[in-house]
């Protein structure tokens, strides 16, 4: 078992950022509720403990509260923003409401050169700050060690109990000095080695998956996606044979799809898949209907039909694999709800642990999306998998708005193709992270050769972005567009029109549903 650090979560916006941050100065680093108990944790090897920020403010009656045992462990500390206000409260100091919340960048003026903290740091630079309250009376064997212009204690630290804090946002990009505080804490101040790397993360993960599952089978549905191919073969590893992996093929997958998700986890993965044809099933469902929400309803409970049918015939499935990742894991804001981690509604197979009486498993909970990628080149994944760009749960249903039928589907597929073949021919920086084909319900007239025609309009979206939360349209060459508009209206029969999608996220949404 790894040296772990913990960080305590009050439900602050950045809390996995901070536990990214930890894993890329090397060290392991868990999130969990502010409330857990050092009972509970001692037995893990805790090298450090981090209290995020939260939205709460400490001097609030019932704000939430951690283990005073946790304080007095002896093992360091690091407060961040609520974090600190809180070791200061319950160190007895003294804090006040401001009157006006800081929030943004602000110039972190370092009061405590000679101080481990900021160690190798300059005296000025850029921080971000997000606070309503601030401590105005250190806790007694603390001193200050960095200002800003409104927040007199930005910084506080007592070197002889390792405990310390900062008002301002270390783990955020706009922090200039914040990789450099926290490569300080852990290693100057807590004394921390850096020994792990995703190669421990994957045989950490495996002994783990090992013990929970025993003799049990394991089903895990497979969408082709990288997330539930790494989640996958990461417990194929464990287990292998007793993970069998199903693959519903709804019909709704991009051109050749089907047949190269089957071969890559059959022939080169060698893992035990199970292949559902059930295209017909889902088309005759989703005749007629127009709704992108009854169409996601209709499919999710298709899905789960089918699967539930398929792994029925399994004996002893008593696990289901999820390819769950940290963005999908909605953190409920208020800590109140800590437990309810929730997955978002649109992800893919929600509903099948409760309908099936499954216990879950996640190997991917706590990551982001490019550690999971690096977690597949560690497997061993073919680059052409861990490279794949996201592609939504409800296939094209979400990229044909209207009635979807074979004839738009086969449209639609091809449009993709195109674009698909084009982008990825071409040399791009940034290169989008997602570009597809939406295949609209609009109709136009054009000419072609010497006769009008009144056919579909086609749009193009590419975007750049880092987790698909938020997003930008991607300024693709004026000749690349056109050789993809060009190609369209030319190669595919029923499109005379070509659009190219120029909103970003907010307000618009990546798909367009
Ligand atoms: P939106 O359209 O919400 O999409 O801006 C954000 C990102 O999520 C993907 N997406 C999905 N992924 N199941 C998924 O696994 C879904 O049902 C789903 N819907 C959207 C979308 O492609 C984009 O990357």
């Amino acid at each position: 078992m790894p040296a772990t650090v913990f960080v305590l979560d009050f439900g602050a916006q950045y809390s996995q950022l901070i536990a990214r941050r930890v894993r890329e100065i090397g060290i392991y680093c868990e999130i969990v509720p502010y409330d857990a108990t050092w009972e509970s944790l001692k037995a893990r090897q805790p090298v450090a403990f981090i209290l995020s920020g939260g939205p709460e403010s400490t001097l609030v009656e019932g704000a939430p509260d951690c283990d005073e045992a946790i304080l007095n462990s002896g093992v360091p500390i690091f407060g961040i923003c609520y974090g600190m206000q809180l070791i200061a409260r319950k160190l007895h100091a003294e804090l006040v409401p401001l009157a006006k919340a800081e929030y943004g960048p602000a110039m972190l003026h370092v009061d405590g050169a000679g101080d481990p903290l900021f160690a190798g740091a300059p005296l000025e630079s850029r921080v971000w700050m997000s606070h309503g309250d601030s401590v105005v009376k250190l806790p007694e064997g603390f001193v200050t060690l960095a200002s800003t212009e409104r927040c007199r204690v930005a910084a506080m630290g007592d070197a002889g109990r390792k405990i310390y804090g900062t008002q301002f946002h270390p783990e955020v990009a706009h922090t200039q000095i914040g990789r450099a505080v926290l490569d300080n804490f852990l290693h100057g101040i807590a004394g921390i080695v850096s020994d792990w790397k995703m190669e421990s993360f994957v045989e950490r993960s495996i002994a783990e998956i090992r013990e929970k599952v025993g003799e049990a089978n394991v089903i895990c549905a497979l969408s082709g996606g990288v997330d539930s191919a790494v989640a996958a073969t990461l417990v194929s590893r464990a287990i292998g044979r007793q993970l069998t992996c199903i693959f519903v093929d709804h019909g709704l997958l991009r051109k050749n799809e089907a047949e190269q998700v089957v071969k890559a986890f059959r022939d080169v993965l060698h893992l035990n898949v199970i292949a559902v044809d059930a295209r017909k099933r889902f088309l005759d469902k989703l005749a007629g209907i127009e709704d992108p929400e009854r169409k996601r309803i209709i499919i999710g409970h298709e899905f789960i039909a089918v699967f539930d049918e398929e792994a029925a015939k399994i004996p002893n499935v008593q696990f289901l694999v999820q390819g769950t990742l940290y963005p999908d894991v909605i953190e409920s804001k208020t800590p109140d709800s800590k437990a309810g981690h929730k997955i978002k509604s649109h992800h893919n197979v929600g509903g099948l642990p409760e309908k099936m009486k499954l216990a879950l498993i996640e190997p991917l909970r706590a990551l982001f999306k490019d550690e999971v990628r690096e977690v597949g080149r560690v497997l061993g994944l073919p680059e052409a998998i861990v490279e794949r760009q996201p592609f939504p749960g409800p296939g094209l249903a979400v990229r044909i708005i209207g009635d979807i039928t074979e004839e738009r589907l086969a449209l639609v597929r091809d449009a993709d193709a195109i674009v698909r073949a084009e982008i990825d021919a071409a040399i791009l920086d940034p290169k989008p992270w997602q570009y597809f084909a939406v295949l609209t319900p609009v109709k136009s007239v054009g000419v072609m050769g010497d006769g009008r025609t009144y056919a579909n309009l086609v749009a193009v979206r590419a975007i750049t972005s880092e987790d698909g939360m938020t997003a930008d349209w991607a300024r693709l060459p004026h000749e690349l567009l056109e050789r993809i508009s060009t190609r369209i209206v030319n190669e595919i029969q029923g499109v005379n029109r070509v659009a190219y999608d120029i909103t970003s996220k907010p307000p618009a949404t990546v798909e367009w549903e």
